[in-house]
Protein backbone atom coordinates (compact mmCIF):
# COMPACT_ATOMS: atom_id res chain seq x y z
CA UNK A 1 0.00 0.00 0.00
CA UNK A 2 2.89 2.08 0.97
CA UNK A 3 4.74 1.57 -2.03
CA UNK A 4 1.61 2.71 -4.21
CA UNK A 5 1.13 5.53 -2.27
CA UNK A 6 4.74 6.30 -3.12
CA UNK A 7 4.13 5.24 -6.99
CA UNK A 8 1.35 7.65 -6.73
CA UNK A 9 2.51 10.75 -5.53
CA UNK A 10 5.76 10.35 -7.49
CA UNK A 11 3.56 10.17 -10.76
CA UNK A 12 1.04 13.19 -9.36
CA UNK A 13 4.51 15.29 -9.23
CA UNK A 14 5.67 13.89 -12.46
CA UNK A 15 2.03 15.22 -13.63
CA UNK A 16 2.72 18.70 -12.08
CA UNK A 17 6.37 18.98 -12.96
CA UNK A 18 5.03 18.29 -16.82
CA UNK A 19 2.26 20.91 -16.50
CA UNK A 20 4.83 23.90 -15.30
CA UNK A 21 7.14 22.48 -17.87
CA UNK A 22 4.84 22.66 -20.29
CA UNK A 23 3.88 25.91 -19.77
CA UNK A 24 7.76 28.16 -18.49
CA UNK A 25 8.96 28.91 -21.84
CA UNK A 26 5.84 29.39 -23.92
CA UNK A 27 5.60 32.64 -25.29
CA UNK A 28 3.45 36.07 -24.65
CA UNK A 29 2.65 38.61 -25.63
CA UNK A 30 1.73 41.82 -24.33
CA UNK A 31 0.11 44.92 -25.91
CA UNK A 32 -0.18 48.02 -24.38
CA UNK A 33 -1.84 51.38 -26.33
CA UNK A 34 0.44 53.91 -25.33
CA UNK A 35 4.04 54.87 -23.79
CA UNK A 36 2.21 58.45 -23.13
CA UNK A 37 1.16 58.15 -19.91
CA UNK A 38 2.85 56.68 -16.78
CA UNK A 39 -0.10 53.99 -16.40
CA UNK A 40 0.81 51.81 -19.27
CA UNK A 41 4.82 51.72 -19.11
CA UNK A 42 3.52 50.80 -15.86
CA UNK A 43 1.65 48.25 -16.57
CA UNK A 44 3.62 46.38 -19.13
CA UNK A 45 6.77 46.45 -17.30
CA UNK A 46 5.32 45.43 -14.16
CA UNK A 47 3.75 42.08 -16.26
CA UNK A 48 7.11 41.52 -18.60
CA UNK A 49 9.29 41.42 -15.28
CA UNK A 50 6.30 38.91 -13.59
CA UNK A 51 5.98 36.82 -17.02
CA UNK A 52 9.50 36.70 -16.83
CA UNK A 53 10.01 35.27 -13.48
CA UNK A 54 7.57 32.87 -14.17
CA UNK A 55 9.51 31.32 -16.53
CA UNK A 56 7.57 32.56 -20.12
CA UNK A 57 9.54 34.92 -23.01
CA UNK A 58 7.69 37.58 -23.52
CA UNK A 59 6.75 39.94 -26.54
CA UNK A 60 6.45 43.79 -24.78
CA UNK A 61 5.14 46.27 -27.02
CA UNK A 62 3.50 49.54 -27.08
CA UNK A 63 1.28 50.81 -30.14
CA UNK A 64 1.68 54.74 -29.65
CA UNK A 65 -1.62 55.19 -29.43
CA UNK A 66 -2.24 54.17 -33.08
CA UNK A 67 -4.79 51.61 -34.23
CA UNK A 68 -2.95 50.31 -37.23
CA UNK A 69 0.01 50.05 -35.01
CA UNK A 70 -1.42 48.04 -32.44
CA UNK A 71 -2.90 46.07 -35.31
CA UNK A 72 0.39 44.66 -36.87
CA UNK A 73 2.18 44.11 -33.24
CA UNK A 74 -0.64 41.60 -32.11
CA UNK A 75 -0.57 39.97 -35.49
CA UNK A 76 3.33 39.85 -35.45
CA UNK A 77 2.77 38.31 -31.76
CA UNK A 78 0.63 35.74 -33.39
CA UNK A 79 2.21 34.65 -36.09
CA UNK A 80 5.53 35.09 -33.64
CA UNK A 81 4.09 32.13 -31.93
CA UNK A 82 2.83 33.19 -28.96
CA UNK A 83 0.28 31.59 -27.37
CA UNK A 84 -1.31 34.12 -25.43
CA UNK A 85 -2.15 37.42 -25.99
CA UNK A 86 -3.14 40.36 -23.54
CA UNK A 87 -4.12 43.09 -25.06
CA UNK A 88 -5.07 46.95 -23.61
CA UNK A 89 -6.50 48.73 -26.90
CA UNK A 90 -6.21 51.58 -28.37
CA UNK A 91 -9.72 51.01 -29.71
CA UNK A 92 -12.28 48.54 -28.38
CA UNK A 93 -13.25 47.34 -31.58
CA UNK A 94 -10.11 47.77 -34.50
CA UNK A 95 -8.82 44.53 -33.76
CA UNK A 96 -10.67 42.44 -35.39
CA UNK A 97 -8.99 40.74 -37.91
CA UNK A 98 -6.34 40.28 -35.65
CA UNK A 99 -8.38 38.19 -32.96
CA UNK A 100 -9.48 36.52 -35.18
CA UNK A 101 -6.05 35.09 -36.68
CA UNK A 102 -5.66 34.54 -32.39
CA UNK A 103 -9.04 32.39 -32.69
CA UNK A 104 -8.00 30.44 -35.82
CA UNK A 105 -4.26 29.39 -34.64
CA UNK A 106 -6.02 28.74 -30.95
CA UNK A 107 -4.19 32.11 -29.62
CA UNK A 108 -5.90 32.64 -25.90
CA UNK A 109 -6.80 36.53 -25.59
CA UNK A 110 -6.93 38.29 -22.31
CA UNK A 111 -8.40 41.98 -22.37
CA UNK A 112 -6.56 43.70 -19.88
CA UNK A 113 -8.12 46.81 -18.37
CA UNK A 114 -9.98 47.50 -21.48
CA UNK A 115 -12.32 45.45 -22.65
CA UNK A 116 -11.77 43.87 -26.68
CA UNK A 117 -15.46 44.84 -28.01
CA UNK A 118 -17.32 43.04 -31.08
CA UNK A 119 -16.03 39.93 -31.10
CA UNK A 120 -16.19 36.25 -29.65
CA UNK A 121 -12.83 35.42 -29.82
CA UNK A 122 -11.93 37.20 -26.09
CA UNK A 123 -11.69 34.40 -23.46
CA UNK A 124 -11.06 36.37 -20.85
CA UNK A 125 -11.37 40.01 -19.31
CA UNK A 126 -9.20 41.39 -16.05
CA UNK A 127 -8.69 44.74 -14.99
CA UNK A 128 -10.90 47.08 -11.79
CA UNK A 129 -14.13 47.49 -11.05
CA UNK A 130 -14.36 50.43 -13.68
CA UNK A 131 -18.06 51.37 -12.19
CA UNK A 132 -16.41 51.15 -8.47
CA UNK A 133 -13.92 53.91 -9.79
CA UNK A 134 -17.15 56.40 -10.84
CA UNK A 135 -19.08 55.51 -7.62
CA UNK A 136 -15.95 56.37 -5.29
CA UNK A 137 -15.52 59.84 -6.89
CA UNK A 138 -19.47 60.52 -6.88
CA UNK A 139 -19.26 59.86 -3.50
CA UNK A 140 -16.23 61.84 -2.96
CA UNK A 141 -17.91 64.82 -4.50
CA UNK A 142 -21.71 64.03 -2.42
CA UNK A 143 -20.07 64.14 0.94
CA UNK A 144 -17.39 66.72 0.65
CA UNK A 145 -20.54 69.28 -0.32
CA UNK A 146 -22.35 67.67 2.08
CA UNK A 147 -25.14 67.47 -0.70
CA UNK A 148 -27.82 65.76 1.69
CA UNK A 149 -27.71 68.78 4.08
CA UNK A 150 -26.23 71.52 2.48
CA UNK A 151 -28.56 74.00 -0.04
CA UNK A 152 -26.37 74.80 -2.73
CA UNK A 153 -26.60 75.64 -5.39
CA UNK A 154 -23.21 73.90 -6.25
CA UNK A 155 -21.50 75.35 -9.64
CA UNK A 156 -19.99 71.70 -11.67
CA UNK A 157 -18.77 70.83 -14.96
CA UNK A 158 -17.54 67.18 -15.51
CA UNK A 159 -15.01 65.78 -17.97
CA UNK A 160 -15.24 62.29 -19.24
CA UNK A 161 -12.59 59.86 -20.72
CA UNK A 162 -12.21 58.52 -24.85
CA UNK A 163 -15.53 57.03 -26.28
CA UNK A 164 -13.54 54.23 -28.19
CA UNK A 165 -12.51 53.09 -24.76
CA UNK A 166 -15.66 50.77 -23.10
CA UNK A 167 -14.07 51.58 -19.52
CA UNK A 168 -14.75 55.61 -19.91
CA UNK A 169 -18.62 55.00 -19.75
CA UNK A 170 -18.64 52.78 -16.65
CA UNK A 171 -16.35 55.39 -15.03
CA UNK A 172 -18.86 58.39 -16.34
CA UNK A 173 -22.45 56.21 -14.77
CA UNK A 174 -20.68 55.20 -11.74
CA UNK A 175 -20.28 58.87 -11.44
CA UNK A 176 -23.11 60.25 -12.37
CA UNK A 177 -25.42 57.58 -10.89
CA UNK A 178 -24.48 59.15 -7.53
CA UNK A 179 -24.44 62.66 -8.60
CA UNK A 180 -27.81 62.68 -10.76
CA UNK A 181 -30.92 62.82 -7.85
CA UNK A 182 -29.08 66.25 -6.46
CA UNK A 183 -28.73 67.79 -10.28
CA UNK A 184 -32.27 66.47 -10.89
CA UNK A 185 -33.48 68.34 -7.27
CA UNK A 186 -31.40 71.44 -8.81
CA UNK A 187 -28.05 71.38 -5.87
CA UNK A 188 -26.15 70.36 -8.48
CA UNK A 189 -25.76 73.28 -11.74
CA UNK A 190 -23.76 72.29 -14.84
CA UNK A 191 -23.24 75.71 -16.00
CA UNK A 192 -22.31 75.01 -19.33
CA UNK A 193 -25.00 72.29 -19.74
CA UNK A 194 -22.97 70.15 -20.87
CA UNK A 195 -23.76 66.55 -19.31
CA UNK A 196 -24.09 64.30 -21.61
CA UNK A 197 -21.26 61.84 -21.80
CA UNK A 198 -20.61 62.38 -25.89
CA UNK A 199 -20.35 66.50 -25.17
CA UNK A 200 -17.79 65.62 -22.07
CA UNK A 201 -15.43 63.05 -23.77
CA UNK A 202 -12.12 63.42 -24.00
CA UNK A 203 -11.07 61.56 -27.38
CA UNK A 204 -7.69 59.87 -26.48
CA UNK A 205 -7.75 61.03 -23.01
CA UNK A 206 -5.17 63.40 -23.69
CA UNK A 207 -4.51 66.19 -21.19
CA UNK A 208 -4.38 68.98 -23.94
CA UNK A 209 -7.66 67.93 -25.17
CA UNK A 210 -9.33 67.86 -21.48
CA UNK A 211 -7.16 71.18 -21.43
CA UNK A 212 -8.88 72.94 -24.91
CA UNK A 213 -12.74 71.97 -23.53
CA UNK A 214 -11.96 73.30 -20.43
CA UNK A 215 -10.50 76.69 -21.62
CA UNK A 216 -13.34 77.18 -23.63
CA UNK A 217 -16.01 76.48 -20.90
CA UNK A 218 -14.32 78.65 -18.67
CA UNK A 219 -14.36 81.57 -20.95
CA UNK A 220 -17.86 81.06 -22.16
CA UNK A 221 -19.58 80.40 -19.03
CA UNK A 222 -16.90 81.43 -15.85
CA UNK A 223 -15.35 84.32 -17.23
CA UNK A 224 -17.72 86.68 -15.27
CA UNK A 225 -15.85 85.44 -12.43
CA UNK A 226 -18.46 83.49 -10.93
CA UNK A 227 -17.67 79.95 -9.05
CA UNK A 228 -16.90 76.65 -10.33
CA UNK A 229 -17.27 74.56 -7.07
CA UNK A 230 -16.42 71.18 -8.51
CA UNK A 231 -15.03 69.25 -11.78
CA UNK A 232 -15.37 66.11 -11.96
CA UNK A 233 -13.00 64.58 -14.18
CA UNK A 234 -12.78 60.57 -15.25
CA UNK A 235 -8.91 60.16 -14.91
CA UNK A 236 -6.07 61.89 -13.87
CA UNK A 237 -4.83 62.82 -17.53
CA UNK A 238 -7.46 64.78 -17.55
CA UNK A 239 -7.82 66.09 -14.48
CA UNK A 240 -3.97 67.62 -15.68
CA UNK A 241 -5.46 69.62 -18.53
CA UNK A 242 -8.70 70.67 -16.37
CA UNK A 243 -6.20 72.45 -13.46
CA UNK A 244 -3.97 73.74 -16.29
CA UNK A 245 -6.85 75.51 -17.87
CA UNK A 246 -8.05 77.03 -13.92
CA UNK A 247 -4.67 78.02 -13.94
CA UNK A 248 -4.40 79.71 -17.22
CA UNK A 249 -7.89 81.47 -16.72
CA UNK A 250 -10.05 81.06 -13.59
CA UNK A 251 -9.90 83.52 -10.26
CA UNK A 252 -12.43 82.27 -8.35
CA UNK A 253 -12.34 79.78 -5.23
CA UNK A 254 -10.32 76.43 -6.08
CA UNK A 255 -12.80 73.62 -6.98
CA UNK A 256 -12.80 70.11 -6.29
CA UNK A 257 -11.33 68.14 -8.80
CA UNK A 258 -11.61 64.53 -9.07
CA UNK A 259 -8.95 61.92 -10.85
CA UNK A 260 -8.26 58.14 -11.27
CA UNK A 261 -5.05 56.40 -11.59
CA UNK A 262 -2.47 58.52 -8.82
CA UNK A 263 0.02 59.22 -11.54
CA UNK A 264 2.86 60.39 -10.17
CA UNK A 265 2.26 64.23 -11.17
CA UNK A 266 -1.36 63.92 -9.92
CA UNK A 267 0.08 62.67 -6.55
CA UNK A 268 1.83 66.25 -6.43
CA UNK A 269 -1.07 68.37 -7.57
CA UNK A 270 -2.80 66.24 -4.58
CA UNK A 271 0.16 67.43 -2.11
CA UNK A 272 0.39 70.63 -3.55
CA UNK A 273 -3.83 71.24 -3.24
CA UNK A 274 -4.97 71.02 -6.63
CA UNK A 275 -6.19 68.04 -7.13
CA UNK A 276 -8.34 66.45 -4.86
CA UNK A 277 -8.60 63.07 -4.71
CA UNK A 278 -7.60 59.89 -7.47
CA UNK A 279 -8.20 56.47 -7.36
CA UNK A 280 -5.64 54.13 -6.72
CA UNK A 281 -5.63 51.13 -8.91
CA UNK A 282 -3.01 49.31 -8.10
CA UNK A 283 -1.50 47.92 -11.23
CA UNK A 284 0.85 45.23 -9.55
CA UNK A 285 -2.60 43.62 -8.58
CA UNK A 286 -3.85 43.24 -11.85
CA UNK A 287 -1.04 41.86 -13.25
CA UNK A 288 -0.22 39.47 -10.66
CA UNK A 289 -3.96 38.47 -11.19
CA UNK A 290 -3.33 38.49 -15.33
CA UNK A 291 0.21 36.64 -14.65
CA UNK A 292 -2.08 33.86 -12.31
CA UNK A 293 -4.46 33.56 -15.88
CA UNK A 294 -1.52 33.03 -18.16
CA UNK A 295 -0.34 30.28 -15.66
CA UNK A 296 -3.55 28.36 -15.29
CA UNK A 297 -4.58 28.62 -19.25
CA UNK A 298 -1.25 27.06 -20.26
CA UNK A 299 -1.55 24.14 -17.57
CA UNK A 300 -4.96 23.69 -18.88
CA UNK A 301 -6.43 24.39 -15.33
CA UNK A 302 -9.97 26.39 -14.92
CA UNK A 303 -9.16 30.17 -14.95
CA UNK A 304 -10.34 32.41 -11.59
CA UNK A 305 -12.70 35.11 -12.44
CA UNK A 306 -15.21 36.81 -10.64
CA UNK A 307 -17.75 38.05 -12.93
CA UNK A 308 -19.26 36.78 -15.43
CA UNK A 309 -22.45 39.07 -16.30
CA UNK A 310 -21.14 42.17 -16.41
CA UNK A 311 -19.05 42.80 -19.48
CA UNK A 312 -20.68 42.16 -22.66
CA UNK A 313 -18.38 43.29 -25.82
CA UNK A 314 -22.21 43.31 -28.11
CA UNK A 315 -20.52 39.81 -29.16
CA UNK A 316 -20.43 38.03 -25.93
CA UNK A 317 -20.19 38.48 -22.41
CA UNK A 318 -16.88 38.32 -21.36
CA UNK A 319 -15.18 36.06 -18.10
CA UNK A 320 -14.00 38.68 -15.87
CA UNK A 321 -11.60 39.06 -12.73
CA UNK A 322 -12.27 42.56 -11.34
CA UNK A 323 -9.95 44.06 -9.14
CA UNK A 324 -10.57 46.43 -6.28
CA UNK A 325 -9.95 50.16 -6.64
CA UNK A 326 -8.92 52.33 -3.56
CA UNK A 327 -9.55 56.22 -3.06
CA UNK A 328 -6.45 57.90 -2.48
CA UNK A 329 -5.76 61.22 -1.06
CA UNK A 330 -3.19 63.79 0.21
CA UNK A 331 -4.42 62.12 3.04
CA UNK A 332 -3.08 58.62 2.43
CA UNK A 333 -0.71 58.65 -0.34
CA UNK A 334 2.26 57.81 2.31
CA UNK A 335 0.29 54.84 3.33
CA UNK A 336 -1.09 53.89 -0.09
CA UNK A 337 1.79 54.60 -2.62
CA UNK A 338 4.83 54.92 -0.38
CA UNK A 339 4.95 52.22 2.17
CA UNK A 340 3.62 49.65 -0.06
CA UNK A 341 6.79 50.37 -2.25
CA UNK A 342 4.67 51.98 -5.20
CA UNK A 343 6.58 54.68 -5.38
CA UNK A 344 9.43 56.10 -3.61
CA UNK A 345 9.49 59.99 -2.36
CA UNK A 346 11.59 61.04 -4.69
CA UNK A 347 9.29 59.65 -7.42
CA UNK A 348 6.83 62.55 -6.38
CA UNK A 349 8.53 65.33 -4.94
C1 LIG B 1 -7.84 53.14 -17.72
C2 LIG B 1 -7.53 54.31 -16.84
C3 LIG B 1 -6.69 55.32 -17.59
C4 LIG B 1 -7.29 55.64 -18.95
C5 LIG B 1 -6.37 56.51 -19.77
C6 LIG B 1 -8.47 53.62 -19.00
O1 LIG B 1 -8.81 52.56 -19.82
O2 LIG B 1 -8.69 52.22 -17.07
O3 LIG B 1 -6.85 53.86 -15.70
O4 LIG B 1 -6.62 56.52 -16.85
O5 LIG B 1 -7.55 54.47 -19.66
O6 LIG B 1 -5.21 55.86 -20.09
Amino acid sequence: MKKFLAILMCAIMALGLVGIAGAAGEKVGVSMPTKDLQRWNQDGENMKKMLEDAGYEVDLQFASNDVQQQLNQVTNMINGGCKVVIISAVEGSSLGSALDLAKEKGVTVIAYDRLLMESDAVSYYATFDNYMVGTVQGTYIKEKLDLDNAAGPFYMEVTAGDPGDNNANYFYSGAIDVLKPYIDAGKLVIKSGQLAFTDVATPTWKTEVAQTRASSILASFYADGSNIDVWLCSNDSTALGVINALEDAYDGEWPIITGQDCDKSNVKKMIEGKQSMSVFKDTRTLAAQVVKMVGQILNGETVDVNDTETYNNNVITVPSFLCVPVFGSADNYQELLIDSGYYTLEDIQ
